[in-house]
């Protein structure tokens, strides 16, 4: 039996709910136009078949009630329905963290390193989930026992969504040439970075082979951004705001190419938690704002980057060949060492995959297995 409480204001435009010691109010237009039945979403998609923005405005709940776990609301355009209070309870709400409470940040102390093993991710959904949760918590995870031919990271991007093909082709080579279009390519230590920031969208995350590192050096480096953005807002919430409010430009060109996009350094999403890091020294093309407002992004850029060049932040590790690295460009800076080549190889296959497919996989086997489990129960 529910315990659900409900009060509505003497207008009939909000509606409180008292459930499971929480209180949350409703508007009675958001009620409206969520209603779970079939006049107002289709049965099937749960898409909305009547027009939400030609709701009166000033639309009011007439009679509301809870009966068992249901909750009866009649509305003053004479649409009644029924909501479920389990709905209701989890409807979104506004955080007032700066991340989901459930992501992991880290800096160098991390002790365990999120693992998955290749061949487990491909064959069994629930290992493949553990990969991408661990992936969504910490920002990157370590696969082992991947297949060492040069598109062996394929067959795991099949399970999960299109590798996102771009004008370097699909799994491109990472490894130094002597005519090298992009820095990456030669032996020189790499700054922390996010790719390619002057695409649109922006790549989501980085699938990372090592084929062969017998290169002396070459480590790569991991910061996570938004513990580092943490750390900025704690020390200095005037630098914090300034990398948020200010967007600046990123630039590549070559002679087939031309992408710009631009976006701030530390971005934030519509309840103001963390949502995308951007740091690209070799692309960035600040526009020439007046010299305060840059004195003040350089004083904040500045900042940021002994954040992210800090030992304190600095995860190191060193692929060999056979494992891969898959790393969430919008929260990861990534880097590498100087490395010496001296008669060694070093050869690493890349690829991007998007993050809405990533994440409606991730949330497609939340599904799947809970169901599966609860089928298993009975
Ligand atoms: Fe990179």
């Amino acid at each position: 039996m529910s315990t659900a409480h409900i009060t509505l204001d003497a207008r009939g435009r909000h509606l409180t709910l008292q459930d499971q010691n929480r209180e949350r109010s409703f508007a009675a237009l958001w009620l409206r136009e969520r209603a779970p039945d079939t006049d107002t979403l289709d049965a099937q998609t749960g898409q909305r078949l009547i027009e939400a923005a030609q709701l009166p405005l000033d639309l009011t709940i007439e009679e509301a009630k809870v009966e068992g776990d249901m909750l009866r609301l009649q509305f003053s355009d004479a649409h009644r329905t029924m909501f479920p209070l389990a709905t209701l309870r989890d409807a979104g709400e506004v955080s007032k963290s700066d991340t989901p409470e459930d992501l992991v940040l880290w800096d160098a102390g991390l002790a365990t390193l999120p693992e998955a093993d290749f061949a487990a991710a491909l064959e069994s959904d629930a290992r493949l989930l553990d990969m991408l949760e661990a992936l969504r918590c910490y920002g990157f995870v370590r696969v082992r026992g991947v297949p060492g031919d040069e598109d062996g990271m394929q067959a795991l991007i099949d399970r999960i969504g299109p590798l996102r093909r771009t004008n370097w082709g699909g799994i491109a080579d990472v490894k130094s040439v002597p005519q090298a279009y992009d820095l990456t390519m030669t032996q020189r230590g790499l700054e922390p970075h996010t790719d390619n920031p002057y695409r649109d969208p922006i790549p989501g995350y980085i699938w990372l082979h090592c084929l062969t590192n017998a290169a002396d050096g070459g480590d790569s480096t991991l910061v996570d951004g938004f513990m580092a953005a943490r750390r900025l807002r704690e020390e200095s919430p005037e630098h914090f705001e300034c990398l948020t409010q200010l967007a600046t430009e990123f630039l590549y060109t070559d002679d087939t190419t031309h992408l710009e996009s631009e976006g701030p350094l530390i971005e934030l999403d519509s309840q103001g938690r963390l949502h995308r890091v951007r740091f690209s020294n070799r692309t960035e093309r600040v526009p020439a704002h007046d010299p305060d407002v840059l004195e003040r992004y350089y004083a904040a850029r500045q900042r940021f980057y002994e954040l992210i060049i800090s030992n304190e932040l600095t995860v190191h590790l060193k692929l060999d060949p056979g494992e891969m690295l898959i790393m969430d460009n919008y929260r990861l800076f990534h880097g590498r060492t100087a490395f010496q080549l001296e008669g060694g190889v070093r050869h690493m296959r890349q690829g991007y995959v998007d993050r809405d497919s990533t994440a409606s996989r991730r949330r497609m086997l939340q599904t799947l297995l809970s169901t599966t489990s609860k089928e298993e129960l009975q």
